[in-house]
């Protein structure tokens, strides 16, 4: 199964980003720490799903890797990390979770693949953007990294749901994201 955003990233949030990319910088980082603390709760919430412990440990530990890459990032342009914002996209995201065990777990894994496809999109975006070197290089590298996320989120749901179910639910999902991506405003932020 793919995963395939209804909607483009429009370019005024690349000018926003490369209008402040101090803030820009400032925000991922706090986004790659929020990754990698959802990922150990997501574990720690499903100990006897013993694939997702596994996926999700591994992925906290990268997640804090390119946290501490966009630390050095921040510390190399003399910036420090900011105060985490409420994130307007994520928490809307959330806002649309299921109760029950069995629809909210299906929601969780569905919204963390849209979340990480977002973010791919993005980060390649701005790579694509950027002067050759080794801030493109960077991004690349992480662009690809969350296309590999969003595959194993997905994934993962499909190890524990149908697939018709999966498909119908990552369907209402993403015209849900297409409809906040939309109705949101362009900030030198990941969302
Ligand atoms: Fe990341
Ligand atoms: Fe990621």
């Amino acid at each position: 199964m793919k995963l395939e955003l209804r909607c483009a990233t429009r370019s005024q949030w690349l000018d926003a980003v490369r209008g402040d990319f101090g803030r820009f910088l400032q925000d991922h980082a706090a986004c790659e720490a929020k990754a990698s603390a959802m990922a150990i709760h997501i574990a720690k919430h499903y100990p006897d799903k013993i694939d997702i412990v596994e996926a999700m440990t591994e992925l906290a530990v990268e997640e804090l890797a390119h946290f501490r890459d966009v630390v050095r990032r921040l510390h190399a342009e003399a910036l420090t990390l900011a105060p985490d914002t409420p994130d307007a996209y994520v928490n809307a995201l959330l806002s649309h979770m299921r109760r029950g065990r069995e629809p909210f777990m299906l929601d969780r894994l569905l919204i963390a693949a849209i979340v990480e496809a977002r973010g791919h999109e993005r980060f390649a975006l701005l790579a694509r953007a950027l002067d050759e070197g080794e801030s493109k290089r960077f991004y690349e590298s992480i662009s690809r990294s969350e296309a590999r996320h969003y595959q194993l989120f997905l994934d993962l749901a499909l190890a524990h749901f149908d697939t018709s179910e999966v498909g119908a639910r990552l369907d209402e999902l993403l015209r849900i994201e297409a409809d906040i991506v939309n109705a949101l405003p362009n900030r030198a932020a990941l969302h």
